[in-house]
């Protein structure tokens, strides 16, 4: 078929995970070693052709400073999909990315496709965010559990080296609604 998609899609995650460097990546194919922290929100527009279809998606990457959530739903009003990111280093920025799945879950479109990326994953060595559970100790947290867990599709990303983003795009764009 020639099937012809407009997807809104929103990236929501904590400050400096690495959100607009995503979109960087995917749309410049580019890495920008010191990206400015996002004022607002920045929009951009990326064509993805599959097999089936070809989908237009229109991106919102949002501010992670707190001082703009209020704005958030803004954007996730009406979006398709999300990309909810955390930094694979930081632990915090996977809390702050859980309370977004909660946000979305209360408030966002029921419908959309969600992807949770675990970026940063070049930073191995300083990885705090275990991946799998290990079978030992204390509980970890976990992400890949906690996407299956609350219906996310999850992928760890690295804007820096380019691994996973084209298919997380892929992959949401796969997963969109045809008309
Ligand atoms: P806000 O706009 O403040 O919400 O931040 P953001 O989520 O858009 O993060 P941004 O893309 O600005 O990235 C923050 C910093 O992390 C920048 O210095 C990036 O170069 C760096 N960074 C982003 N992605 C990666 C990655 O995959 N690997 C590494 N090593 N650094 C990254
Ligand atoms: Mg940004």
């Amino acid at each position: 078929g020639n099937n012809s998609i407009n997807a809104k899609l929103v990236l929501l995650g904590d400050m400096g995970a690495g959100k607009s460097s995503l979109v960087f990546r995917f749309v410049k194919g580019q890495f920008l070693e010191f990206q400015e922290s996002t004022i607002g929100a920045a929009f951009f527009s990326q064509t993805l052709a599959l097999n089936d279809a070809t989908v237009k998606f229109e991106i919102w990457d949002t501010a992670g400073q707190e001082r703009y959530h209020s704005l958030a739903p803004m954007y996730y009003r009406g979006a398709a999909a999300a990309i909810i990111v955390y930094d694979i280093t930081s632990t915090e920025s996977f809390e702050r990315a859980k309370k977004w799945v909660q946000e979305l879950q209360k408030q966002g479109n029921p419908n959309m496709v969600t992807a949770l990326a675990g970026n940063k994953a070049d930073l191995e060595d300083k990885r705090k965010v275990a991946l799998e559970a290990k079978n030992c100790g204390a509980p970890v947290q976990e992400a890949h559990t906690y996407a299956e867990e609350n219906g996310l599709f999850f992928k760890e990303t690295s804007a820096k080296t380019a691994t996973n983003v084209n298919e997380i795009f892929h992959e949401i764009a796969k997963r969109l609604p045809r008309a």
